[in-house]
């Protein structure tokens, strides 16, 4: 019945269920049961407990206290008896809570009536217990729905840069962070596939190769290609007369042309699929010539509607409030462009493929076109309750001037030579250490650490901050084996499996054998309980995590636990300790959370270096 009384007074007010893998939500429930017992009269806010900014005053902060104070004075309900201002409601609390709580412990209160605590190691214990028990990082509770991830997209025809090399680590990741959730996930290229582009492709070609039908032409170096014929277009009127004529004859299905424009994209997609084999990244191709038969309908929705709007010269646009041009659904000269093809694709991505939370992932400067769709869709009525439509808008890559990236010459930096650079320098610097005697693994094993390493470390540089941000890129800072890096954190995770593996050959105990003898994890020093406590904060990153779809999120989670989990292996003797056992099951606890996250990050398994 007090339950019940409770709910319209706090929120929340849930029963505390210590088998939560939240800590937030543990903490939260503890606190406002408490607040309760205290001040059966007044109002919490649903958000009240959160880390301590600084770490020496305790774990979490628990600010309940001022709200609570200021709904028991603005209802002129009596007070608690002893209560005159926030501190002592807090002090109430903590008084009450008592010292022996099984989960929070050194409650203090600190200025105007923050209750700052410590969590148990008896808690943290039973939840890293759990961690080992299902092998898995917590899931968190959250209904698994089918998402789409629009990502990669390149353009046929142009070479991938490094826009689309963000676009394509980030999406990765995001997929792979949705599937752990267990969600379905669609990915999606939406490839430039279509255009007027292919008019002065397919001039280019039938002029430079007449004899293409017989004899496939071998145009490995499709930028060289795309720009040639740029530039005859731009100096050449009958060329480029010819040009525009042939956009209408492929637009009307013309076979020869087809076959052209299938040529033209296969070569791309050789070229693109070499950039995803390397980053092991898996997309598939719904390009923007998937959507054309579906564009014609669409314009005739927006019409019956009424929503359709004709602007000068004929084009068919919709209006987007606050925004100062329309989408354009059909050029004047009866085309169709990108915001058709989008529209096209967002209804297609609604309805038939029926995804309860689609992503797009591009960079910044896209994020009104995708405002104005999203907002469109939501305005005639295509997306349900409960569908949700996101962007995700990246910041630029810079060169280390501070200006936008290019080779030496000028030229946009080709991805793959990219990739490859990021590999040989991580190959010279293990042979480097195999030379030096440093190193575990012989020159054979070499490229495929190199490949691992070089590529985790690109990914890493991208993935670990905020994607709306700019970064500069770097080899020298990405592939640092100190600080905030894939390379410390590959490092640092073999060295924890680097110490299970002498306990197998020096003390002959195997972590495996101990994990099936039920052997159970004990955590007594402080490092261990902080280890403890990072890896209990699992469950709550992703919820954040899964909130924006963020991945940078779960890069400070493992650059944390890899701090904590060195700091164990500093102060704790692990090998030949009495507490050998536990501390060996903490070590295997972290290994395998760390190795998690690299997956979630898409960064490949390294087992020695
Ligand atoms: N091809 C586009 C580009 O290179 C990205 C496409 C993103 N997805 C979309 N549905 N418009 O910028």
């Amino acid at each position: 019945e007090k339950a019940k009384a409770a709910v319209p007074k706090y929120l929340p007010a849930p029963p505390v269920d210590l088998n939560d893998p939240s800590t937030l939500k543990v903490l939260s429930s503890i606190f406002a049961a408490q607040f309760e017992e205290v001040a059966p009269d007044a109002i919490l806010p649903a958000s009240i407990i959160k880390r301590c900014d600084n770490p020496k005053f305790g774990d979490f902060q628990c600010s309940a206290a001022m709200p609570a104070f200021a709904s028991l004075k603005n209802s002129g309900k009596p007070m608690p008896p002893g209560i005159n201002g926030p501190p002592q409601l807090a002090q109430a609390v903590i008084d009450s809570l008592g010292k022996d709580h099984p989960v929070v412990q050194d409650l203090r209160l600190q200025g105007p009536g923050f209750i700052m605590c410590k969590i148990t190691p008896a808690y943290l214990q039973r939840q890293v217990q759990s961690i080992l028990d299902q092998k898995c990082l917590p899931k968190p509770n959250v209904k698994p729905v089918t998402c789409l991830v629009d990502f990669s997209s390149p353009n046929i025809a142009k070479e991938m840069h490094v826009g689309h090399l963000r676009s394509t680590i980030i999406g990765e990741s995001v997929c792979r962070i949705l599937e752990f959730t267990g969600c379905k996930v669609e990915r999606v290229n939406h490839v430039g596939d279509w255009g007027t582009q292919f008019g002065m492709l397919i001039q280019y070609l039938k002029e430079e190769y007449p004899d293409f039908a017989d004899n496939t032409p071998n145009i490995t170096d499709l930028t060289a290609f795309y720009k040639n014929a740029k530039a005859k277009f731009d100096e050449d009127a009958d060329f480029k007369k010819a040009s525009q004529l042939n956009v209408g004859k492929l637009q009307s299905g013309d076979e020869e042309y087809m076959a052209i424009w299938k040529l033209l994209c296969d070569v791309s997609r050789m070229e693109f699929q070499k950039v995803y084999d390397r980053l092991d990244v898996t997309v598939y191709e719904y390009g923007e010539s998937f959507y054309n038969a579906m564009i014609p309908p669409v314009i005739e929705e927006f019409e019956k509607a009424g929503k359709l709007s004709i602007e000068e010269g004929g084009a068919k646009c919709v209006w987007v409030e606050k925004f100062p041009i329309p989408l354009m659904l059909q050029k004047s000269d009866g085309g169709f462009g990108y915001d058709s093809t989008d529209m096209a694709a967002l209804k297609y991505r609604l309805h038939t493929v029926k995804a309860q939370r689609i992503i797009v992932i591009t960079d910044f400067s896209q994020g009104d076109h995708f405002a104005m769709c999203n907002q469109a869709a939501k305005d005639i009525g295509w997306v349900d309750n409960g569908q949700q439509l996101q962007h995700i808008g990246f910041g630029t890559v810079q060169g280390e001037d501070g200006k936008r990236f290019k080779t030496r010459s000028g030229d946009t930096v080709r991805l793959v030579d990219l990739l490859d650079e990021a590999v040989s320098r991580m190959e010279a610097s293990l042979n480097e250490r195999i030379d030096q005697g440093k190193a575990n693994i012989s020159k054979e094993e070499v490229h495929e650490v190199a490949e691992a390493i070089g590529y985790g470390a690109v990914k890493y540089f991208d993935l670990r901050r905020n994607p709306t941000s700019n970064y500069k890129f770097s080899y020298d800072a990405m592939l640092d084996t100190k600080g905030d890096t894939a390379v410390y954190l590959l490092y640092a995770r073999v060295r924890f499996e680097s110490i299970m593996a002498k306990a197998k050959t020096e003390h002959s105990v195997d972590v495996e054998d101990l994990i099936k003898n039920g052997e159970k994890i004990v955590i007594d020093h402080e490092s261990e309980r902080k280890l403890a406590l990072q890896l209990a904060s699992f469950t709550d990153v992703m919820e954040a995590t899964l909130d924006d779809l963020f991945p940078y999120h779960i890069c400070d989670f493992v650059y944390q636990l890899s701090i904590a989990a060195s700091d164990f292996v500093t102060q704790c003797r692990v090998l030949g300790s009495p507490e050998m056992n536990s501390r060996l099951l903490l070590c295997y606890v972290t290994t395998m959370a760390m190795q998690q996250c690299f997956d979630l990050l898409g960064i490949r398994k390294v087992k020695r270096i």
